[in-house]
């Protein structure tokens, strides 16, 4: 397996972790406002970042590509920024709301390079 993969995949179960730590501490204090943020987390943090190391193991040569280590801390750095920002907007900290536009941006500059990956010869 592509280191690349390794590190997507090493990334993604922690996010998931969290996600779940926080989907079960949500369901204990039966509040549910941040909600939005623990799915964004298990959707963009697990989901979407372990399809991508998926990928990478499955096309290997894809991994090679010089920006593919740009496109993985662009994505990082996306759910670091998005999901805090996520989590202040939803607790109506003004902060947040700058955080989750730029961390929601960077998480799409991230999906784009991705894409640009995907469809390269
Ligand atoms: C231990 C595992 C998990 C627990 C305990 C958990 C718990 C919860 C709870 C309590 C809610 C709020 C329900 C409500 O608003 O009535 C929720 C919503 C949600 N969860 Fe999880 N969850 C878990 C894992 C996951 C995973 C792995 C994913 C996705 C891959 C996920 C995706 C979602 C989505 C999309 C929502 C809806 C969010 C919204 O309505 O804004 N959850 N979860």
């Amino acid at each position: 397996m592509p280191k690349l993969s390794q590190w997507f995949i090493k990334s993604a179960v922690i996010y998931v972790i969290l996600g779940m730590l926080m989907g079960i501490t949500m369901g204990m204090k039966q509040d549910f406002t941040l909600a939005p943020a623990h799915a964004h987390l298990n959707l963009i943090g697990w989901v979407s970042l372990a399809l991508m190391g998926f990928y990478y193991n499955a096309v290997p040569a894809k991994a090679e590509w010089r920006a593919a280590y740009a496109q993985f801390w662009i994505s990082t750095v996306g759910v670091w920024v998005m999901i805090p920002g996520l989590i202040l907007t939803l607790l109506v900290v003004p902060a947040g709301e700058p955080l989750v536009i730029v961390g929601s941006l960077i998480t799409l500059i991230g999906m784009v390079l991705f894409a640009v990956n995907v469809y390269r010869r």
